[in-house]
């Protein structure tokens, strides 16, 4: 009997527009708004990100991140028996953007559906595959996270717009003899809907309410740095590790200053945080795949290292998974 799960491939994607802080700052001050490259370097470490054309959706970001992760995985499409989507900005209202992709990849069949976690959406939907694929529900999946955050930024706040970019990271999930997912730790508070959100709603053929980002980013910092460390902790716990176990940090990719205050908590060396946030931005539920893939392609990750991959977000979410490769 299988008892765990296993990333066998991994993969991702950047639309081409490479967007520099330079290229925003002239934008926002075509508006009259006044931003700098030096601001939102060091407030951020972002330095650069990637906006999709207006006609690409998450599912086509996502299905690039899938062929290469299938790629690298040696599995093709048809091996594919669960597709699990990690984003907030999905192609439709429905159906969702997993069984957009799951036709765009030319299969059928197998499940398909999205989770909502926003920022957290890639530790989700990696816990809710490596659960089905533990229980016989599933042998070989796609677990994705994709985004087109430029779709729901609004370029009159810079508090905000300077943040966020789109992008797509998949891995292969398989069904394994030997340990890959070794733990995980999953949390919602819904008490903090308001520090985070985009409020907008579809009712009687309108949009009601500000379909915009909007963020209380001090609030947000706050509860990060403190959740983030109570997660990578307790799922050091339930797998019976310490943090001298840990090989890499692959945190959310949301400001190199919540990424570097968590690595230190955890006494590893800033070497062994794996950062992406320079040039790709916050890309939400796809930050964590794309950083991941960064890595191994770059051949910093390696195969049996284990890894402690971490999310926060909207809702308030957060959780962390803990593996080897
Ligand atoms: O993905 C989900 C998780 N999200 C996050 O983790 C985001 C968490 N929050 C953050 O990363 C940070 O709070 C921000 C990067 C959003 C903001 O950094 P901060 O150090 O908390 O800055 P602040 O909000 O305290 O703003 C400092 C100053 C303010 O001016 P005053 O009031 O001091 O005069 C802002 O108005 O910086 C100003 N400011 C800007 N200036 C130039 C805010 N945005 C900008 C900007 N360019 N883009």
């Amino acid at each position: 009997m299988t008892l765990y799960s296993r990333i066998t491939g991994t993969g991702s994607y950047l639309p081409p527009r490479r967007v520099t802080n330079d290229d925003l700052a002239r934008q926002l001050a075509d508006r009259g708004i006044e931003t700098s490259d030096q601001w939102i370097i060091e407030r951020t470490g972002i330095r650069a990100r990637h906006f999709a054309e207006p006609e690409v959706t998450s599912s086509d970001l996502a299905l690039h991140a899938c062929r290469h992760a299938l790629e690298a995985s040696g599995r093709s499409a048809q091996d594919v028996d669960l597709i699990i989507v990690a984003t907030s900005t999905p192609d439709m209202v429905f159906p969702s953007s997993a069984a957009i992709l799951q036709h765009k990849l030319g299969i059928a069949g197998c499940p398909a559906f999205d989770v909502q976690a926003v920022c957290s959406g890639f530790v989700y939907a990696l816990t809710v595959a490596d659960a089905m694929i533990r229980t016989g529900g599933a042998k070989c999946a796609l677990v994705v996270g994709a985004e087109v955050f430029s779709r729901i930024l609004d370029f009159n706040d810079r508090t905000t717009c300077v943040l966020f970019g789109d992008g797509a990271g998949a891995v292969v999930l398989e069904a394994s003899d030997t340990p890959g997912i070794l733990a995980s730790d999953l949390h919602a508070d819904g008490s903090h809907v308001g520090i985070l959100c985009v409020p907008g709603n579809v009712s009687g053929g309108q949009v009601l309410g500000t379909p915009l980002l909007r963020m209380d980013g001090q609030a947000v910092f706050k509860l990060a740095v403190r959740v983030l460390e109570d997660a990578a902790r307790a799922t050091l716990a339930k797998a019976g590790k310490v943090d001298a176990d840990i090989d890499w940090l692959i945190p959310h990719q949301a400001n190199i200053r919540i990424m570097q205050g968590t690595a230190k908590k955890l006494k590893l060396p800033l070497d062994k945080l794996i950062v992406t946030v320079d040039e790709h931005g916050n890309t939400s539920a796809a930050s964590i795949p794309l950083a991941l893939d960064a890595a191994v392609r770059g051949g910093k990750v390696k195969k049996g290292d284990t890894l402690m991959l971490e999310g926060v977000g909207g809702g308030f979410t957060w959780g962390a998974v803990l593996l080897n490769l």
